[in-house]
């Protein structure tokens, strides 16, 4: 007996450009806000930077030819915008065009359909430099870059996801500052994930006027299922609280056509929100083909004694606390939850229905290590995916319009302000030679995609 997934399900790895590629400086590439922030002392760890990564803009025949060896029928990767558009703006790059027309060839050739992100954090740092996501302009840049590109790769890729995970960008990027551009400031923030949200609906507009029936347009979204630490009514308000700014704040304008209200209420002391101009939400609102979601970890919260204009992830919000129960960790320290993913997915299915489903990135970081064998033996990461598996297949079972899976990641590459120091890779890199071994996991992660299923 296996538990099979439905026919078809998009089995699938993910990565991102700035991640993986290096080659910061060459076929024209211009700087991306990640090179700024990288190569500022104190910001990422170990003073890591993405110059190198896994020099995949060198060796992607070799990773495509890892990748089959996965037998995964998809690939999910982003295109750095400042190697297609350096200038953020007008004619793109012919050499940036070239590398990603090549690695789309390459990925056919092995049965492997290209899954594109169109932005996955590297905004071209002369964006930034004129106000970035915190102005509007860079919205109208946005879909001027994806329409520009989409023309190019239509004929062979068929899915754009527009933004990987906005909330990072925006929260992470313009609240706590932990990643680029680094800014701290909570209306910057606020202001940020509606311009996001704004290139994204202008970006599918633009894209969709092509009527290439062929192609299927969609976002991706971080998510976390979040629940109080107890039965107090305060903490079931700093969770309500959490769960508006972390998922309603943008599954409502991208699937119910409005902010959640007392989500806008919750920051009325960050902004008055005068950034929302006439038909922003209804440019934002226009219909998704699917929804991407990436999962990690449940959180739950508390309300805590700190004045809510604390800094915080949740503007204006920061009286609210993370609670830990005590589950096994992952090295990024996120607690392993396998419900939580049929938690949210559930209720997905419940409160937004009607948009087909995808997991584009659920995975995680072990210290993994070449044994005197010359392999590496990841059961914990193995034990992960499969406990996520059966949640996921869980959902299904009941009703959940979830297509495909996509692990992260198919590499051990820069993860952001933790430099090198986290792998979540299937396959692991040396970060010296540059070699790379399939770990444990990715014979096994090969065996589930040919069966289409797990055992029972
Ligand atoms: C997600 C990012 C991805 C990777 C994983 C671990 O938030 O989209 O690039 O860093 O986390």
């Amino acid at each position: 007996m296996t538990i099979e997934f439905p026919d078809g399900f998009a089995w699938g790895t993910a990565t991102a450009s700035y991640q993986i590629e290096g080659a910061v400086e060459e076929g024209g590439r211009s700087p991306s806000i990640w090179d700024t922030f990288s190569h500022t002392p104190g910001k990422v760890q170990d003073g890591d930077t993405g110059d190198v990564a896994d020099d995949h803009y060198h060796r992607y025949e070799e990773d495509v030819e890892l990748m089959a060896g996965l037998g995964v029928g998809w690939y999910r990767f982003s295109l750095a915008w400042p190697r297609l558009q350096p200038d953020g703006r007008g004619t793109l790059n012919e050499s940036g065009v070239d590398f990603y027309s090549r690695l789309v060839d390459a990925l056919l050739a092995k049965n492997i359909q290209p899954w594109v992100t169109l932005y996955h954090w590297d905004l071209p740092q002369v964006l930034q430099d004129a106000g970035g996501w915190p102005e509007r302009d860079t919205a109208e840049r946005f879909a001027e870059y994806a329409v520009a590109v989409y023309e190019r790769l239509h004929d062979r890729v068929t899915h754009w996801t527009t933004l990987n995970e906005p909330w990072v960008s925006a929260f992470i990027g313009h609240a706590t500052g932990r990643h680029a551009p680094g800014v701290k400031d909570p209306e910057a923030a606020l202001r940020a994930a509606h311009h996001l949200l704004l290139g994204h609906g202008l970006a599918i507009t633009a894209m969709r006027a092509h009527g290439d029936a062929d192609s299927s347009f969609g976002i991706t979204l971080n998510v976390s299922q979040t629940d109080p630490a107890s039965e107090d009514p305060v903490d079931a308000d700093a969770a309500r609280r959490a769960d508006g700014l972390s998922n309603r704040l943008f599954f409502d304008p991208l699937l119910r056509g409005a902010y959640p209200a007392d989500t806008l209420e919750d920051v009325q002391a960050v902004t008055d929100g005068s950034y929302v101009q006439p038909g922003d939400l209804e440019a934002i609102g226009v219909p998704l083909d699917f929804l991407g979601i990436n999962y990690y970890f449940r959180t739950v919260v508390r309300a805590g004694d700190a004045p809510r204009d604390t800094e915080s992830i949740w503007v204006g919000q920061g009286d609210i606390e993370p609670v830990l129960r005590g589950l096994p960790q992952t090295e990024m320290g996120w607690e392993i939850d396998p419900e939580g993913l049929y938690d949210f997915l559930t209720r997905v299915g419940r409160d937004y229905p009607g948009v087909p489903l995808y997991i584009t990135e659920n995975g995680c970081a072990i210290a993994d290590e070449k044994g005197d064998d010359g392999e590496v033996h990841d059961p914990i990461r193995v034990d992960y995916l499969d406990a996520h598996f059966r949640a996921a297949h869980r959902a299904i079972a009941e009703g959940v319009d979830l297509r495909g899976y996509f692990v992260w990641s198919l590499l051990d590459n820069f993860e952001w302000s933790f430099g090198y120091s986290k792998r979540f890779g299937l396959i692991h890199v040396d970060f010296e030679t540059l070699e790379r071994t399939p770990k444990d996991s990715a014979r096994w992660y090969a065996e589930v995609t040919r069966a289409n299923g797990l055992p029972d």
